[in-house]
């Protein structure tokens, strides 16, 4: 059982009402604005190892289907690149008004929405084309359907809303900052997991060994978790493990303290 281990973290736990008043969406965005500028080579190291686990895991190994939805997606849209190729339909959500917000203003092409080119073009280029970059803009902004508000404390992430059980749910450095302790991540893992059918697929990006990261002028507890740990907490949530990779990154001090990043590609068992 994980749920009696120590999990660690760097100064009080930032929980709900600290995202609510100072997660700041701008802020956040200094870990993606310097994508290929060669400034900050551990978090552009980052990005590409998830974008280019994205891209095969949806492109050659197959994973697809009607419905994706992405839980704790802060104000960012960059993992959903890959995505919306192989689903029909995307459900973004977040905790923080503010990041579905920007999500919004990107989806409908506002001037002050962040310029995520960069990181769409070297996604067109994985693909094999870097020139069809607006193409793909317009192709996400068709395959997302809804932004929802969710928490991922309640067994029901959604609530009030229920959502029909998808063929994939994807979470991406979201449950290591919403956990305050390892009983309140497994209880996360079984809630977001809830929502992904019998057989279908949770893709899950894990910064390992953080204890903080920051986001504009304020720093957010993360729990600090290892590769065993997540394996297990995914297991007991009834799914088997079909790939997991690690990438140790010299991650810049001023945005974290990661060791490396996880990605973890799990199948729910059917019982489950
Ligand atoms: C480190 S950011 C990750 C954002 C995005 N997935 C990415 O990869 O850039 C953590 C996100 O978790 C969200 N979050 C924190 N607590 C949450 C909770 N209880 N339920 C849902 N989301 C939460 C925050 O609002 C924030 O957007």
């Amino acid at each position: 059982m994980l749920c009696g281990l120590q999990g660690t973290m760097e100064g009080d736990f930032t929980g709900k009402e600290m995202y609510h008043l100072n997660f700041d969406p701008k802020g956040y965005f200094s870990m993606y604005k310097n994508f290929g500028l060669g400034i900050s080579p551990g978090n552009d190291e980052r990005i590409r190892f998830i974008l280019e686990h994205l891209h095969k895991t949806f492109a050659h190994d197959g994973i697809r289907g009607d419905t994706l939805i992405d839980i704790g997606s802060g104000p960012s849209i960059y993992q959903l690149l890959s995505a919306c190729e192989s689903f029909k339909e995307i459900i973004v959500s977040d905790l923080v008004e503010k990041n579905r917000e920007e999500v919004q203003k990107w989806l409908r092409k506002d001037p002050n929405a962040f310029d995520w080119t960069p990181i769409v073009k070297y996604v067109c280029q994985l693909e094999g084309n870097r020139e069809t970059w607006l193409e793909k803009e317009e192709k996400l902004r068709r395959t997302i359907k809804q932004v929802l508000k969710c928490d991922v404390t309640l067994a029901n992430p959604f609530d009030p809303l229920v959502v029909p059980p998808a063929d994939c749910v994807l979470c991406s450095c979201c449950l290591e900052a919403a956990s305050k302790d390892v009983p309140a991540y497994c209880s996360a893992m079984k809630n977001v997991t809830s929502v992904v059918k019998p057989g279908g697929h949770f893709i899950f990006v894990i910064p390992i060994g953080a204890t903080y990261y920051v986001a504009g002028q304020s720093k957010f507890t993360n729990l600090c978790v290892t590769p065993e740990m997540v394996k297990v907490a995914v297991k007991e949530a009834g799914f088997e493990i079909v790939h997991f990779e690690n990438l140790s990154v010299d991650f810049p001090v001023e945005l974290s303290d990661t060791k490396s990043f996880g990605f973890l590609v799990a199948r729910k068992c059917n019982k489950a």
